[in-house]
């Protein structure tokens, strides 16, 4: 890898949920420059066709490669699922050797399976996720004993986005999904929550589950697995800013984002808008 100029690591998200992996990267990593950048005005990502995905998260990534970026986290799983394979074996490859795209699917299948002792996982997750497959397809590769049930929850990114996650509507479509999933086995004993979104939303779910059924998020995981990631890439790590500096940008509403992401993050933050496309 030629030298690289230094940059900011780049995390994107359809919208907030990016913040609850950022939440963990940033414990981790504290020195590090990050800039955040949520699609807020295009999200939610989860019930877009496959060629919308990729275009948005195309356009997303360029735009943080224009900031100075040399490693994007799709801190996303619908991303993820959907155009992360595009981005690096195409785009990159021709547009962008240099730099680097990573996902949050892998670094969760890789280690999943070891929560289960009933050897049956639960992935809740945006429409795409689930219809991609990507789930069960990459945690057979790593524990192929382990049975793996899906259920897509297409409403809860809207009401989560919308910040209508606290009322009986949004309890209605929470139990019905997590009821769905129980259904399909009772010997699931371990829930992903496989939308960074979700955790918002994590008392709700557990208040529709046996205590024994534990929910898993992916925060800590992939932050870990960054960690990992960049003792391993000595060149791209010293290609990093590390003035401890965050810029957090949306395309929706500033004020919005200031306010709502404070749930994600538990501190206040101020952000700017920018157009993408
Ligand atoms: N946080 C995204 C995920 O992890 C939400 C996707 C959406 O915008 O629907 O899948």
């Amino acid at each position: 890898m030629a030298r690289l100029s230094k940059g900011p690591i780049g995390i994107f998200d359809s919208g907030y949920g990016g913040l609850s992996v950022f939440k963990e990267i940033e414990k981790v990593l504290p020195d590090l420059d990050y800039i955040y950048l949520g699609d807020n005005a295009r999200a939610p990502y989860g019930s877009r066709s496959f060629p919308t995905i990729y275009k948005y998260t195309w356009q997303s990534v360029k735009f943080l490669f224009d900031q100075g970026c040399n490693l994007v986290i799709l801190a996303c799983n619908t991303a993820s699922a959907k155009a992360l394979r595009n981005i690096q074996q195409i785009n990159l490859k021709i547009e962008h050797p240099d730099k680097r795209v990573l996902g949050i699917l892998r670094p969760t299948t890789e280690i999943i399976g070891e929560y289960s002792k009933t050897k049956s996982i639960g992935i809740l997750g945006t429409s795409g996720t689930v219809s991609s497959n990507s789930y069960p397809i990459e945690i057979s590769k790593f524990f192929p004993e382990i049975k793996v049930f899906q259920q897509a929850c297409p409403m809860w990114v809207p009401l989560i986005e919308n910040w209508a996650y606290n009322n009986e509507g949004a309890e209605f479509f929470i139990k019905k999904n997590v009821d769905s999933l129980s259904d399909q086995s009772a010997e699931i004993d371990t829930i992903l929550l496989a939308c960074t979104h979700y955790p918002i939303i994590e008392d709700q779910i557990k208040d529709n589950l046996p205590d024994e059924v534990q929910v898993i998020t992916q925060g800590d995981i992939v932050a870990k697995s960054l960690v990992d990631y960049i003792s391993r890439h000595e060149v791209l790590a010293k290609s990093f800013l590390r003035t401890g500096k965050r810029i957090f940008l949306t395309t929706g509403d500033v004020e919005d984002f200031n306010n709502h992401s404070e749930h994600f993050l538990g501190r206040k933050i101020t952000s700017e808008q920018v157009d993408i496309d």
